[in-house]
Order: structure tokens, then sequence, then C-alpha cells
């Protein structure tokens, strides 16, 4: 019964993704383009012109800036348009329970649209006015439209999908963002959109899945769980649930909601301040966090922002397609990890992703040091990148998204999905500022850096997380409590946390 995958929750979570597709494309679209973006820039700021082969005027500086993207002004421009969009994300994210709870997670979802419709067409119309101003306001506000959706639509898709089909269907939200990434890669060619003529739609587009969800919204059904825990709506969210999973049982559901509600109505509302106090939910925000720093700083983002530069280093003729290759590996990784996440786990395929990883970047290290004296090392080096992204979309990328609506109760998830995606945004925008710098202090051996980080997540997910395959919010909520009791007596051998690891109940 549990099983039933219908036509209306495959709309629901398909349109919830389309969300997912745009935060892909917002984050990859940037790369490709940026030579010719800043000879646009140059020329409205009036530093570059072509005619001149590069600063124009008389200025002495013009040999010094032979390109528009070495003239410090563009620069500056430049930078603050990639991270404007990750700041946009980390001060937006904060709001995802406001939003979320507001009107529901139908009603949340279509008003942010205007903020990706927004976003599209102040890139897209760039070339009406400076397009450097109107670019970085343009990523802005795409920036506040993912950091509210990346906490959206996992809440969304954890709330409505089957308690069998959970893993797999929280999976799609990473599966649509790296289906984005590689649509933005590829039409990111400079023989496609990547070119002087065509930049702003290349740009603009990044608001197009916008308009489609937008339709498709208004045909999806409200999440049961806020129908019935947040709203009381027990008849609606009966409706709801027949809409999602056909004609059913749907009575322990139901009944599983009444528990979660009675609970909730006793407690007071938590806030996001109030999740940080309290010692009741320590455990799992902190299993939260961890999780999805881990997926930040493996380091993923600095393959995929230089992924170019660390193949020309490597000694690849073509690196750009070889970026695409990263992409495409990206996405045929991604689905198997749909195709394994609710038959493996999200215990195992993260220990699994994070532990590959870690031998990924230490062989990375050894192809990149030696490359110079055995000309096969780059191979290695290559192959290493590769195999280093596969495991990082096994387990370390798609979970950390999903977890955070497994891991807590109707009343602290939104507070609790809010912070996590607060951590993960502002992490990404730590490695992204950092990485060139920490690249030049260490050189070949950046990679170890990470090597040591993942480590060191390795072993504490191996120590604090628990399964949370095929389990009830409810079932996973008392694997916590019973630990945090049990942790409160005198030191015993093997906690309840530790037992239930292994667990494998359907
Ligand atoms: C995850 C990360 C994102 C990364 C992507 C790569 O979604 O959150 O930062 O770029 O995976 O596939």
């Amino acid at each position: 019964m549990q099983k039933q995958l219908t036509g209306t929750l495959a709309l629901a979570v398909f349109t919830a993704a389309l969300s997912s597709l745009q935060y892909g494309y917002s984050l990859g679209v940037i790369n490709a383009p940026q030579k010719v973006i800043e000879k646009h820039y140059g020329r409205s700021l009036g530093v570059w012109s072509e005619k001149a082969g590069g600063l124009s005027g008389n200025s002495t500086e013009e040999d010094m800036f032979p390109e528009a993207g070495q003239h410090p002004a563009v620069v500056m421009y430049w930078s603050l348009s990639v991270a404007i969009f990750s700041i946009g994300g980390m001060l937006s994210s904060f709001l995802v329970g406001f939003v979320g709870d507001l009107r529901g997670r139908i009603k949340g979802m279509l008003m942010v649209n205007i903020l990706a419709l927004a976003g599209g067409l102040l890139m897209g119309l760039c070339r009406m006015w400076k397009p450097h101003i109107m670019v970085i306001s343009g990523r802005a506000v795409m920036g506040l439209y993912c950091g509210l959706t990346s906490g959206l639509v996992p809440m969304y898709i954890g709330e409505i999908a089957p308690k069998a089909y959970r893993g797999a269907l929280g999976t799609l939200h990473q599966l649509a963002i790296v289906i984005g990434i590689l649509i933005s890669q590829v039409i990111g060619l400079d023989f496609v959109f990547g070119n002087d003529d065509h930049w702003p739609l290349l740009l603009g587009l990044s608001g197009a899945p916008a308009v489609l969800q937008t339709l498709l919204l208004p045909l999806c059904p409200e999440s049961p769980r806020y129908l019935y825990i947040i709203q009381g709506k027990e008849q609606e969210a009966r409706k709801s649930l027949y809409r999602l999973k056909g004609p059913y049982d749907a009575a322990p559901d139901l009944e599983e909601m009444r528990r979660e509600k009675e609970e909730a109505d006793r407690e007071p509302k938590v806030s996001i301040l109030s999740l940080i106090r309290s010692s009741v939910y320590r455990q799992q925000l902190s299993v939260a966090l961890m999780m999805h720093l881990s997926q930040q700083l493996s380091g993923i983002n600095a393959i995929f922002y230089y992924s170019t530069a660390i193949f020309a280093r490597a000694g690849v003729a073509q690196p750009v397609f070889a970026t695409i290759g990263v992409g495409v590996i990206n996405t045929l990784f991604t689905l198997l990890s749909v195709a394994l996440v609710d038959r493996a786990g999200r215990r195992t395929l993260t220990l699994v992703g994070l532990g590959g990883m870690c031998c990924c970047a230490v062989a990375m290290t050894v192809g990149l040091k030696l490359q110079n004296e055995y000309a096969w090392m780059s191979y290695v080096s290559m192959s290493a990148v590769f195999l280093f992204v596969s495991f990082f979309e096994i387990g370390p990328g798609p979970i950390p998204w999903f977890i955070v609506a497994e891991l807590f109760s109707q009343g602290p998830r939104p507070a609790a999905i809010a912070l996590a995606g607060c951590c993960n945004w502002s992490s990404n925008f730590l490695i992204a500022m950092t990485f060139p710098y920490i690249q030049t202090l260490l050189d070949s051996y950046v990679f170890i850096l990470f090597a040591v980080l993942l480590l060191g997540f390795t072993v504490y997910i191996y120590f604090r997380v628990p399964e949370t395959k095929g389990k009830s919010f409810e079932e996973i909520a008392r694997v916590f409590n019973k630990d945090r009791k049990k942790s409160s007596h005198p030191p015993g051998d093997g906690t309840e946390l530790q037992q239930l690891k292994t667990s494998t109940d359907a």
C-alpha cells in the first residue's frame, strides 16, 4: 500500500524540482562565458575598448591590461557577480520556515517565483542599462530565490513522499541540480549561447523554469502534514493524501500525524533561535549541520568552480570538454544514488562516498605532484577528479539536502531546514572565496587539506549518524530521544543510537 507511486505524486515532485534545476543552472551558468562578460563590463565601465585592443584612451596602463578581465574594476565587478549569488542565498535561507509556514508549501513556492522572474529579467535585459549593475542585481535576486527554494523543495518533497521512496524522491532535488549544472555547461559553450551576442539570453534563461513551475504548482496537492499538523485541517489533509497516494487506507498516516500534532501543540513554536538554544534537539541539529558541512567542505565546488583550470594543469588539451565530462558523470552517479538510497541507506552511502572522496583527494595530490616526472601521472589526477565527483554524488551530494527533513518532526523542521541551508550556503561561499588563495598557498598539496577534512567527517558520521531509511518521522525522533536519555545516565557501552545505526527495518 505504502509503495504506491501515483501520477499526481510524480507531477508534484517534478514541479517542485524545477526550482532545483534553476538552482543548478544558476550555479553553473556563470563559469563558461566569463571572458565574454568581462569584455562587456570593461566596455560599459569605459576601461576597455576592443578597437584599442585594451584600455581606451592614451593611458599608459594599456600594456598592463591587455584583457578586460585583468582590469581591477572589472575583476571587482566580476567577483561580485559570482559571489553575490551565495550572499543572497545565505540571507534568504533563514526565511525558509517563515515562507513555508505562512500560506503553505505550494503558495510559498509560487510566491517566491516572483524573485526568479525578476532575476531572470534583470539579467536577460542587461544590455538596456549598465550590464554590470543589472547582472549583479539579477544574480543577487536569483540568490535570494535559490536560498529559499533549496529549503522549500526538500521540505515539500520530504513531506509528501511515501516512507519507502523518501530517499529516492529526495535525491531528485540533487538530480535536478546536477542536470541544471550540465545544461548550463552545454549551452554556455561559445558556439551555443556563451558568445558576444547571446550571453544575456544565457543568463536570463535562469528564470525560465519558474514560468513552467508557476503554471504547474496550482495543480499540485498541498503537503498533508502542513494541512493537518500546522493548520489542523484533517479533512483536507486526507484529501491531499488520497490525491498523492491513490485509494488506500489513510488511517495509519493520519494517526501518525495526529500524534505529531499533539506533540507539536504541547510545545511552543520552535524558532531558529530556540532551536539553537534547545538541548532537546542538539544532537539532531549537530548531525544536520555536519552533514551539510561535509557536503561543502569536501571540496566539491573547488572542482566545479575551477575544474577547467585543474584540467589545464593536468595537461588536458580541451579542458572545457573535460568539464562537461564531469557534468555528465555527475548526473549519471546521481541517478545511481536515486536507485540505491532506499536500499543501501543514507548512512552507508554517505560513508562510502566520503571515504572514496578522501582516497581520490590523496590520488589527485600524488598525480599533480608527480606529473612532471611521469607523464602518465596526469591520467591518475584526471581519473581521480572523475571518481571524486562520482563518490560525491553517490551520497554526500544528495543526502544532506533531504536528511534534515527526516531528522526533525513537524514542529522544528522548518527552523532546522533554514539553519542547515544557511550553513550550506555559507560554507559554499567560504570555499568559493578562499580556494584560489589556499591553492596559491598549498600548490599541489591543496587537496590534502580536503582529504583531512573528509577523513574527519567520515569518522563523525560513522559514530554519530543513525540510519533513517524506512523509518517514520516519529521513529527517527525516538532514536534521538532514547539516545539522549541514555547519555544522561551513567556511561554504558553502545548507546541506542549505535544499535539503531545498522538497523534495516523496511
Ligand atoms: C550539491 C551542492 C552544490 C554543488 C552540487 C554539485 O547540490 O550543494 O554546492 O555544486 O551538489 O553537484
